[in-house]
């Protein structure tokens, strides 16, 4: 075995929900710790999975995932041969990780970010160089990240938003970085809450074409509510995109991924729809925090990063009234994905009661 991944601890996979409820005697419960959509996807995607006629489960599905790819290339105006799927982006992070890095080279992240790009390095072998973001506001250090980079740095990782700060950085600032990175260093743009930004100007998907060194991730998990049908995918260009073709696993995304995945791009109506919800939902409860004197960064994601202080309590008393957050990334700060407008509520209520006890 390899020696960097000897003690390594296995990912916390949310419980389902019907456990989590049943441990702790709940008839309600918000799962608002893995930034799912609480709204699910359009009831298209159901409908075209369903019409999918059972003769074809004996063949291997097609490789290529054709009608997912047109559609996402037409939506995202990038060309299809720029498309790599995966099963989720977490399999697009795993396979840039598995293509890039060698044993001794280094990746550069913000801290904190999500932690995937860090457990996939030391699977390969590489080191992890951690830069802090601005404690004031959360944006990314960009000079810092910069300096960091020496002969043995072979990527740089961006979640734009961050998870778990939920902070946008501008396409212009990205891109300016860019400039200044070695050619030899792959950017990762990890976009998963990319439909999330109330901002013009958001990504940096179109400019893969002038960059060989730039990757844009992006997933269906977030605002198309498919975080089960486990769909993702990079926009990269060659030389880069032939490799991943050829490293990745043939057929990795099943038909019903591929119908399913394309029902929930062509329906651009209900996207808008479920964003529009999340967008007033994460103005009503920043509007609370401001108002109350919570500390937290400005989110563009479905989750808030608010500073509580004890962490762990903050987190059992709102599990105790049906409301699962993430309390295990920092012992200070707390995630918290938005749920529906009463839950949002019936949130706040108990933060403001905790904080005022
Ligand atoms: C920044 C970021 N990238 C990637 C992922 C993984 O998404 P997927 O469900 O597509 O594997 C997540 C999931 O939370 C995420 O927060």
């Amino acid at each position: 075995m390899k020696e960097s991944i000897k003690h390594m601890s296995a990912y916390q996979a949310e419980l389902p929900a019907e456990v989590v409820k049943a441990k702790y005697g709940l008839q309600h419960l918000a799962r608002l710790s893995a930034n799912e959509s609480v709204y699910g996807p359009t009831p298209k995607v159901a409908q075209a999975i369903k019409a999918t006629p059972d003769d074809i489960l004996g063949y291997y599905p097609d490789g290529q995932a054709t009608a997912l790819r047109e559609a996402v290339a037409k939506h995202d105006q990038v060309a299809p041969e720029s498309l790599v799927f995966g099963v989720g982006a977490d399999e697009l992070i795993q396979l840039l990780t598995r293509t890039v890095l060698t044993p001794g080279s280094n990746i550069i992240v913000p801290d904190p970010t999500f932690g995937e790009y860090a457990m996939h390095a030391q699977i390969e072998q590489a080191d992890t160089k951690k830069i802090p973001v601005q404690p004031a506001t959360g944006q990314l250090d960009f000079d810092a990240m910069l300096e960091a980079v020496d002969d043995k740095t072979t990527m740089v990782w961006l979640a734009n938003p961050n998870n778990p700060t939920g902070v946008f950085e501008k396409r212009t600032d990205i891109l300016t970085f860019l400039d200044q990175l070695p050619k030899s260093v792959v950017l990762v743009v990890d976009e998963a809450y990319y439909d999330f930004v109330a901002e013009p100007d958001a990504t940096v998907a179109r400019d893969v074409d002038n960059y060989e060194n730039l990757v844009v991730l992006r997933t269906l998990s977030k605002a198309y509510g498919l975080a089960n049908l486990r769909v993702g995918y990079g926009i990269m260009q060659e030389p880069l995109y032939g490799v991943m073709q050829a490293v990745r696993l043939p057929y990795n995304l099943n038909t019903y991924q591929i119908v399913g995945g394309t029902a929930a791009i062509d329906d651009q109506d209900y996207l808008n729809q479920v964003v529009r919800k999340v967008i007033e939902e994460r103005t009503a409860f920043q509007t609370f925090l401001y108002e109350n004197q919570f500390t937290f960064y400005e989110s563009q994601t479905n989750f808030i990063w608010i500073k509580v202080g004890d962490t762990k309590k903050y987190g059992a008393r709102l599990l105790s009234k049906g409301y699962q957050v993430n309390d295990r990334l920092n012992a200070e700060w707390l995630r918290i994905a938005l749920g529906t407008p009463e839950d949002n509520r019936g949130m706040q209520q108990v933060l403001l009661e905790l904080k005022n006890a």
